[in-house]
């Protein structure tokens, strides 16, 4: 490790044992873009002009990116000497305004945004505001269904950018939108039936889901079950508008301060009855994920078809 050294912007640093580039970036006091530190957001993207990464630094890049050199920068923990610089905006971002902005509650902010490129419902973007800081939201509706990109987002007083996103006028600033990525998606072809198990605003990618299913005339037997705070109510309100004239199945659970695991046990036990032909997915806090996955485990879920996409608890 002594021997390795990282180049970026004419600088040298040596790296620590163990440390990621992001890490040791940030220990020299160098400023770079940067969000959940754990390969999701890409905003730590960097691109090698020499030295050689591990595939998983390419974890969820296209093809293209790869090629280009990009690496997550958090996920990197060097094996030999590197160089390397910064994307441009343009490289890694696409800009995007918003054109419409709606409060589904009090603290739920509902953004579209002319984003022009397709993405399938489940899959997430990240938004920056400045290239530095970011955060990932999920897709609340299907590219093919609707000509803007709807994101749901929790407005935490303390949040970078929810709170600036919640005061943000209707047309400015321009929001940098990363490449939708994700494999939390759905097969339309899969015979198996979607049980989809989300807290809060972890329905945003259920109700992509469902517009999914609609425009697709998919015959899949389809089951949601939302968590939701009290105070939220009205959210699923909206989130239930899609279910129409379907026959899927909506179940609310609400709750005040703790999760209504046993209720939720409970209707699991009364509505599904063949666990070897689900497929879930749990949408939620860490907490949440943790939690649900065992309940379903427990049930009779293949740990398998279960997907899961935990969301930042901690505002950002
Ligand atoms: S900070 Fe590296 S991917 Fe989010």
């Amino acid at each position: 490790m002594t021997d390795i050294q990282l180049t970026y912007k004419q600088q040298s640093i040596r790296p620590q044992p163990d440390e990621t580039v992001l890490d040791c970036l940030l220990r020299e006091g160098i400023s770079v873009p940067h969000g959940c530190r754990a390969g999701a957001c890409q905003s730590c993207a960097m691109i090698l002009d020499s030295g050689g990464v591990d595939d998983d630094c390419q974890r969820g890049l296209s093809s293209a990116q790869r090629e280009q050199g990009l690496f997550l920068s958090c996920l990197c923990h060097p094996t030999e000497s590197l160089t390397f610089h910064p994307p441009s905006v343009e490289e890694l971002w696409r800009r995007c305004r918003v054109i419409d902005r709606h409060w589904l509650t009090t603290d739920i902010l509902r953004l579209r945004l002319n984003y022009s490129g397709s993405w399938r419902a489940g899959q997430y973007v990240t938004l920056s505001l400045d290239g530095q800081q970011s955060r990932c939201f999920s897709a609340a509706n299907h590219s093919g269904s609707e000509a803007f990109l709807e994101l749901h987002i929790r407005h935490y007083r303390n949040g970078v950018i929810s709170a600036a996103l919640a005061k943000t006028e209707n047309t400015k600033p321009d929001i940098l939108v990363s490449r939708p990525v994700g494999e939390g998606y759905i097969d339309p072809r899969s015979e198996r039936h979607i049980l989809c198990i989300a807290q809060g605003t972890g329905l945003a990618p259920a109700r992509g889901f469902m517009q999914q299913l609609a425009m697709e005339h998919s015959t899949q037997a389809f089951t949601l079950v939302g968590l939701l705070q009290a105070k939220d109510e009205s959210y699923w309100q909206y989130i239930n508008a899609e279910v129409a004239d379907s026959a899927w199945k909506t179940q609310l659970l609400l709750y005040k301060d703790q999760l209504p695991l046993q209720n939720l046990v409970e209707f699991l036990k009364s509505s599904v009855s063949d666990w070897r032909q689900q497929q879930v997915y749990l949408f939620g806090s860490e907490l949440f994920i943790q939690q649900t996955q065992k309940i379903c485990a427990l049930q009779g879920a293949s740990r398998q078809q279960i997907f899961q996409e935990a969301f930042l608890a901690a505002p950002l």
